[in-house]
């Protein structure tokens, strides 16, 4: 399963690319909000920031929600590195761009997807990611993880080359049951990954192998 952070914060970026797991990082509005970037040319100049520090795939959001909109927005974002997957909300003119973009051999990631028969639609129409919410999911008492497991079921069964993107991943066990699922990739904060090598018996293992050391060695 591949790894990518849910942030515009570049030294989270940089921290986790350090940490060596990290295959990619997927934005939003609202994380590009959050770091104070705005404008046109400091949101371009941020994702070409990101871009140097990572080696994989960076998804950056498309703000217009019509077709027209979407197509130039998107042609503008994939034309600032290769590494840029333009991401494109689960609407109608949505379907349309993820199909234009397909097309042309430009890498997107479909957004805001809550169904199973949205997650469809989007591989239909070319989507290389597919991005579900699970955290969003269960913040109304429904089970994300549910979800993704029909999506994989569905994927499966006609050989979609559409990845399975679980986003919204909020804690280490989303990851965990993610990669149970067999989800493709998961974004999610550095904190969950981080939460993932921790263990209390690990830590006390360790300080126990080196106090006999010092121990023996004086
Ligand atoms: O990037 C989209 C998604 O991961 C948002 O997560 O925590 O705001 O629901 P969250």
């Amino acid at each position: 399963m591949k790894f990518f952070i849910d942030t515009a914060n570049l030294a989270q970026i940089q921290e986790a690319q350090e940490l060596g797991v990290l295959d990619g990082v997927t934005t939003n509005p609202s994380l590009m909000a959050k770091e104070g970037i705005s404008g046109d040319a400091n949101v371009k100049a941020h994702y070409k920031a990101i871009c140097a520090i990572v080696d994989g795939d960076v998804s950056a959001e498309v703000i217009a929600t019509d077709y027209e909109g979407m197509i130039k927005e998107g042609e503008e974002l994939a034309a600032l590195d290769e590494k840029i997957v333009v991401k494109i909300p689960m609407i109608k003119d949505g379907v349309k761009a993820l199909k234009y973009f397909s097309d042309k051999g430009i890498k997107t990631n479909c957004t805001l997807i809550f169904s199973a028969g949205q997650a469809l639609m989007a591989a239909k129409a070319g989507a290389t990611y597919v991005s579900p919410f699970i955290g969003r999911l269960d913040d109304i008492s429904t089970d994300g993880l549910d979800l993704i497991e029909s999506i994989r079921i569905i994927f499966d069964n006609y050989d979609f080359g559409t990845e399975i993107l679980a986003a919204s991943v909020r804690h280490p066990m989303h990851i965990i049951q993610c990669a149970e699922i067999g989800a493709d990739v998961m974004t999610g904060p550095l904190s969950a990954m981080e939460a993932l090598l921790k263990h209390p018996l690990t830590d006390i293992g360790l300080a126990k192998f080196l106090a006999d050391h010092a121990k023996a060695n004086g």
